[in-house]
């Protein structure tokens, strides 16, 4: 039997964070296998510096109106970086950039905290996963070498402070990766949620105290989130991932959460010998080599925030030898693919129960409005068919379980993007009169699912899977 022991020990799940008394092959929180870590009990969720009661220094309790200035904020001068932070960095915020290993976060950030200290702005890069040499190396290939930027290759949160307050606090500080870093007030391993926490805690402390603001790179695990505790991503003012599909060459940074601007803003760069490029007309980008001619390929007039984005979605739709057919997805939601086969086949008689169907949104991007369901909708009634779609036709429109093509926002935009781009029509959402941009563009207004497919169906050619048999 094991005998009480005098500190006490807990055990906390190296996944989600919670904490159990006792160790566990699952976590009862999250589910995950074999996650629970003992940890020494002093540095759990809520302990803080112990203190005896009754000695609380009285605070001021402040009204909600009142003058602040808008939060301050240093740009970068990388315009893609900067409209996903909303503008910049704030000063004593802490960020959060999670992604991928090898994904590019590093060289991002260089790149970023190059570009702010040739602005005059005082930068400290803190990498506890390389050597200086390595950085430099790195700094050469990007050929910011000459930027003044502090380097240091520690991972001792203690020894980071403590040099920092030797000089005036500098206006950015990079910690790659947080989870290298560890702190002395904590007696559990580097990269353990105690320590993480623990060590974010410290820097985010320094933050507020300097007003520098603070920037972490956060590994992924293979799910796709942030490794270790949620807690980080609800201490730190704004989360960023930096993603891109694996033999795509374009990377996408996104945010998650953001305290101090919007979180619908995607900012596009491509990874090439010289680092990372800004991408600015990202539609070009995604409409790539296309294809005109084939059938199963519609183009969406999407928006990525406050901004148009043109991309191609592919669908296949061939006839299947197994007894449940195949439904895979990529770039888009798999449950909205399901929604859009059930509305073909119930209210338009699309046969499509005895089809496979792949549906690919091109070049690596994934779409969550729901603004897609038109595009998509046209993708799959023109593979299934066997009938090309115009080629200069943009899509875009959300579509309801009774087979209506309902509004979606930011109509004029989508339609200004798609003209300037070339496209010299599109099949929309019949919506209220003026919200219809002035554009010269041929705008044939859907009010029913079955009106778009009534339309491919008439430019139908030779189908090369038999075609719906309209019983
Ligand atoms: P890195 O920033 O180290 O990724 P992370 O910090 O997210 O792990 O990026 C490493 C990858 O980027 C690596 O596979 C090489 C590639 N790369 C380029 O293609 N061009 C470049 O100029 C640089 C610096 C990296
Ligand atoms: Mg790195």
């Amino acid at each position: 039997m094991r005998v009480a022991a005098r500190q006490k020990v807990q055990y906390v799940c190296q996944n989600c964070g919670a904490v159990s008394p006792r160790w566990q092959g699952r976590c009862d929180d999250c589910g995950e296998w074999n996650s629970l870590v003992e940890e020494s009990g002093s540095g759990g969720i809520g302990a803080g510096p112990k203190r005896s009661p009754g000695k609380g220094r009285i605070i001021t309790l402040e009204g909600l109106a009142g003058s602040t200035a808008e939060a301050p904020r240093t740009r970068t001068g990388i315009a893609e970086f900067d409209r996903v932070t909303g503008g910049g960095f704030v000063r004593g915020s802490a960020l959060l950039v999670g992604g991928d290993p090898g994904i590019g976060k590093s060289t991002l950030l260089l790149q970023a905290a190059a570009a702010l200290g040739r602005s005059g702005h005082p930068v400290v890069y803190v990498s506890g996963e390389e050597a200086v040499a390595q950085i430099r190396m790195r700094a050469e290939r990007l050929g910011v070498a000459d930027a003044p930027v502090k380097l240091a290759a520690e991972t001792s949160v203690e020894n980071i402070l403590a040099t920092l307050s030797e000089e005036a606090p500098p206006a950015l500080l990079i910690a790659d990766s947080i989870q290298t870093m560890w702190t002395d007030a904590v007696d559990s391993a580097p990269g353990s949620v105690t320590q993480v926490r623990a060590s974010s805690q410290a820097l985010i402390r320094y933050a507020k105290q300097s007003g520098t603001a603070v920037v972490f790179v956060g590994h992924v695990t293979k799910d796709g989130q942030i490794a270790g505790p949620r807690v980080v991503e609800h201490m730190v003012d704004g989360v960023l991932y930096f993603e891109g599909e694996g033999g795509h060459h374009f990377r996408i940074l996104r945010a998650v959460k953001n305290r101090f601007g919007p979180t619908d803003e995607i900012g596009v760069f491509e990874m090439g010998g010289g680092g990372l490029r800004e991408v600015s007309n990202p539609s070009e980008l995604f409409l790539g080599e296309r294809n005109a001619r084939t059938p199963g390929a519609a183009v969406f007039a999407g928006m990525e925030g406050t901004r148009p984005v043109l991309v191609e979605i592919q669908a296949l739709v061939a006839p299947t030898t197994l007894g449940t057919p195949r439904r895979a997805v990529i770039g888009w939601d798999q449950n909205r693919l399901a929604m859009i086969l059930a509305v073909l086949e119930a209210h338009c008689r699309v046969r499509l129960g005895d089809c496979d169907v792949y549906l690919n949104v091109a070049g690596g991007l994934r779409i969550s409005e729901p603004a897609a369901d038109l595009a998509v909708a046209a993708a799959l009634v023109s593979s299934r068919l066997n009938a090309p779609l115009p080629s200069d036709c943009a899509y875009f429109g959300e579509v309801s379980l009774s087979g209506a093509v309902r509004p979606v926002a930011h109509a004029p935009a989508r339609l200004k993007e798609a003209g300037k781009l070339g496209f010299g029509a599109a099949v929309l959402p019949s919506a209220a009169k003026g919200d219809r941009a002035d554009s010269d563009m041929r705008l044939k207004e859907v009010g029913q699912l079955v009106e778009l497919v009534a339309e491919v169906a008439a430019r139908r050619g030779e189908p090369s899977v038999p075609a719906p048999s309209g019983d």
